[in-house]
C-alpha cells in the first residue's frame, strides 16, 4: 500500500475503510446534577483494509481496539465519522438495509465459551446464521452444510450433536470460527481470538486463521496483544493509544523502524529468543501521562504506507 492510503481513492479500492471515526462515552446527566465525564474511547480514527489483507490492531488495555471493531461492524453507532464497505458508505443504515452487509462482516470474540450457547448443540449453533438468512436448504442439505463447515475448521462432523461444555477451549474457538464463516463473509473482525487459549493451542488457531484467509480469500481486522502473532499473521499493523492511532504501516516497516515512542516501547517489551540478545535487551518505558497525543496531531506519511502521529 502506498501513501494514497487514507485518501478517497484508497477508500474506493479498499474492502473496508473508516474515516474520522469517533466514539464518546459518558456525558449523560447525573441524578445529583452535572454531567458524567466524557471519555473519547475512539478519537478520529481512519484506516483502509484492502481485499485479502490482514490489519493488526494493538495497544494497551482500554485504548479503544474493541470499540473500533464493534463500530466497524455497526454493533454500536459511532459518535462521528464514516464506515465504508466496498466503497459504499454504510454508516447508520437501517436494520433492513444493513442485512446484506451483516452477512459479509462477522466477528469472533476473545472468550470462546461466552460466545456459545450452552443449551444448544454446536451443530445447531453453527447452522443458526444459515437459518436466519434462509440458506439452510432441506434437512439433509443443512446437515451437509454444517458438516462442511466443521471440516473447514478441522473439527470432526460427528461432534455436531455435542454441547459446548464437552469441548476444549481451542475446539470451542473452532466452533465460533465455523459459525463466523457460515455465510461466506468477506471480512472478519477477530477481537483477541487467541488470548484466552492455552499457549500450546494459540499457534494452531492462528494457523487456522491463515489457512482460511488463503482458502476463502478473507480479509481480517485482527486485534491482539501478542505482537509476535501480529507479525506472523498480519500484513500491516495499527498501534492505538487512548483512542487514537499513533502509528500504522506495513509490519516490516513498523517492526524494523518504529517511529512513535509508544510503538518503540511496545516492541522493546517483546522477549527475544536469543539468550545473548535477550540478556542485553532494555525495555523502553513510555509514560502515557506526559506523552498523550495532542488533539491537533495528525498522521504524517513517512513513505511506503507508513504513517506516524505527529503534532
Ligand atoms: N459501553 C461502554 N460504556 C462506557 N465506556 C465504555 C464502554 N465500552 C468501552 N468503554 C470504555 O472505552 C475505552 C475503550 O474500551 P475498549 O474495550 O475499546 O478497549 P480495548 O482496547 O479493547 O481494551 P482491552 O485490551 O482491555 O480489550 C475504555 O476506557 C472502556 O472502559
Ligand atoms: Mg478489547
Amino acid at each position: 500500500m502506498s501513501d494514497i492510503s487514507l485518501s478517497p481513492a484508497a477508500a474506493a479500492q479498499s474492502l473496508v475503510s473508516v474515516r474520522n471515526l469517533s466514539k464518546l462515552y459518558g456525558g449523560e446527566k447525573r441524578f445529583l446534577g452535572g454531567n458524567a465525564p466524557i471519555l473519547k474511547a475512539v478519537n478520529d480514527v481512519s484506516f483502509d483494509i484492502a481485499p485479502g489483507e490482514t490489519l493488526g490492531l494493538v495497544g494497551e488495555s482500554g485504548s479503544g481496539k474493541s470499540t473500533t471493531g464493534r463500530i466497524l461492524l455497526q454493533l454500536e453507532a459511532p459518535s462521528g465519522g464514516d464506515i465504508l464497505f466496498k466503497g459504499q458508505n454504510i454508516t447508520g443504515l437501517s436494520k433492513s438495509l444493513l442485512k446484506p452487509y451483516r452477512r459479509d462482516m462477522q466477528i469472533i470474540f476473545q472468550d470462546p465459551y461466552a460466545s456459545l450457547n450452552p443449551r444448544m448443540t454446536v451443530g445447531e449453533f453453527v447452522a443458526e446464521p444459515l437459518d436466519v438468512h434462509g440458506l439452510s436448504g432441506n434437512r439433509s442439505e443443512r446437515q451437509d452444510r454444517v458438516a462442511g463447515l466443521f471440516k473447514k475448521v478441522s473439527l470432526d462432523p460427528s461432534f455436531m450433536k455435542r454441547y459446548p461444555h464437552e469441548f476444549s477451549g481451542g475446539q470451542r474457538q473452532r466452533v465460533n470460527i465455523a459459525r463466523a464463516i457460515a455465510l461466506d463473509p468477506a471480512f472478519i473482525v477477530a477481537d483477541e481470538p487467541i488470548t484466552a487459549l492455552d499457549v500450546s493451542i494459540q499457534a494452531q488457531i492462528v494457523n487456522l486463521f491463515q489457512d482460511l484467509r488463503d482458502e476463502l480469500g478473507l480479509t481480517y481486522l485482527f486485534i491482539a496483544h501478542d505482537l509476535s502473532m501480529i507479525r506472523y499473521l498480519c500484513h500491516r499493523v495499527a498501534v492505538m493509544l487512548r483512542g487514537r492511532i499513533v502509528e500504522i504501516g506495513p509490519c516490516e516497516a513498523i517492526f524494523a523502524n518504529p517511529q512513535h515512542p509508544y510503538t518503540q516501547a511496545l516492541l522493546s517489551a517483546i522477549p527475544v529468543p536469543d539468550p545473548d540478545i535477550e540478556r542485553s535487551r532494555k525495555p523502553i518505558t513510555f509514560d502515557v501521562g506526559t506523552n498523550l497525543p495532542s488533539e491537533t496531531a495528525q498522521l504524517q506519511p513517512l513513505g511506503g504506507g507508513h504513517f506516524v502521529l505527529r503534532s
